[in-house]
């Protein structure tokens, strides 16, 4: 078994707190040190991450650059509000390290292009934290889906999908008595729904059914000027559908309500009825119900092994699998599935006249 992956850690809000325990538990990383604006914070951080068994042995550090001169670090995960994400993945490549990016990668597609690149002439690993494909039970649903035999035999065509994931959040809803916005809904900030949750069912959608002919997006924009949910749709034709058929998926996604709608997949001889915490972040149940029948059968584990802050152990494992065993070809499927995610996201954002800082 290889020696873990030496871990620095870039923010120090609660999803940092969640990977390092994950990656601790995925026996594949061990935290070295912790990047925040303030030392007292990344302090802070350390001696209360549960899974820190000896602070003394990770570093806190308020300065950025001295964090990537570290030759104890392999790998940095990036957890800063997203308009930074390219930056701290920019000066952690050109450290010499790997990058593990949160969801939503970045700001643009050419964002991502440049991270790519710089990677590629220094031979290190960029992966997006995609945590919910990395999971068991979508994983399942994946291979049921993916095997044409197992799919007809069991399924039949595909004919559509509705994915639901509507989170309710008052920072969304209305403005602050203070006047002070949080990042997640400013343009400066590259905030609102699809870079903060909508993402999810774009990589859900993208992952399971593969890259859509073209998409659209209706959203409603708040007093911000980001979105604070709305509904997209994604065209599949013969030659863009993975599993070669042509249908549509419509994409629910909102800040400003909560949908407990399952996620549905409409099949020719049933319905694929997925529930769980949003419905597609965290599945805990996906059943298959027949045509004429009222009660499903289960296609997935109703008990997953993780949860809570341990959410993020599947992926740690695999991302550190990768790393450690140098597998380019599965970095690449991923790489090639964040690039189209991020000109999807782009394509629908812009075309409603939503614009980041970093746009221009
Ligand atoms: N995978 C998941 O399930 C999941 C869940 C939640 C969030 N996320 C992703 O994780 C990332 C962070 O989200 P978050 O909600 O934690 O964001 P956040 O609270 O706005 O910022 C994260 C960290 O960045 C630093 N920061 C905050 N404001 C900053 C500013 N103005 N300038 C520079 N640094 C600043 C803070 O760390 P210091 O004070 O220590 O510098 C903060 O803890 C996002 O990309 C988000 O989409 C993923």
């Amino acid at each position: 078994m290889s020696a873990p992956l030496g871990l620095a850690v870039i923010g120090t809000n609660w999803i940092s707190n969640s990977f390092v325990q994950s990656s601790h538990e995925s026996t594949k990383f061990q935290l070295k040190a912790v990047y925040s604006r303030t030392i007292d914070t990344a302090r802070k951080f350390i001696s209360q991450t549960p899974s820190v068994e000896d602070a003394s042995s990770v570093k806190a550090f308020d300065n950025l650059d001295e964090m990537l001169t570290g030759s104890d670090i392999d790998v940095v995960y990036i957890a800063s509000p997203n308009s930074f994400h390219y930056e701290h993945g920019i000066k952690s490549l050109t450290a010499g390290k790997h990058i593990i990016v949160e969801k939503p990668f970045v700001s643009n597609a050419d964002e991502v292009r440049g991270l790519y690149k710089l990677a590629d002439t220094k031979g290190l690993f960029v992966i997006e934290a995609w945590r919910h494909i990395q999971e068991p039970n979508f994983l399942k649903l994946q291979s049921l889906l993916d095997n044409k035999k197992q799919r007809e035999d069991k399924f039949g065509k595909i004919y559509g999908a509705h994915v639901s994931l509507a989170v309710y959040n008052p920072e969304y809803a209305k403005a602050p008595e203070d006047g002070k916005e949080a990042n997640v809904v400013l343009p400066k900030f590259s905030g609102g729904c699809l870079w903060d949750v909508g993402c999810y069912s774009v990589a859900f959608i993208f992952a399971l059914f593969g890259t859509p002919a073209r998409q659209s997006y209706l959203p409603i924009v708040i007093r911000t000027g980001v979105d604070g949910g709305g509904n997209m749709i994604f065209h599949y034709t013969e030659e863009t559908s993975k599993h070669k058929q042509k249908f549509v998926v419509h994409a629910q996604s909102s800040k400003l309500y909560v949908s407990h709608a399952p996620t549905e997949i409409y099949c020719e001889k049933g319905t694929i009825r997925i529930n769980g915490v949003s419905s597609i972040t965290e599945i805990n149940t996906i059943e298959f119900i027949p045509h004429g029948s009222s009660t499903g059968e289960e296609l997935a584990n109703t008990k997953p092994e993780y949860s809570d802050l341990l959410n993020l152990t599947w992926e740690a494992r695999e991302f550190g699998r990768i790393i450690q065993e140098g597998d380019k070809k599965a970095e690449a499927r991923l790489r090639d599935l964040s690039l189209d995610i991020l000109i999807a996201m782009e394509e629908m954002r812009k075309s409603n006249g939503i614009f980041f800082g970093s746009d221009r």
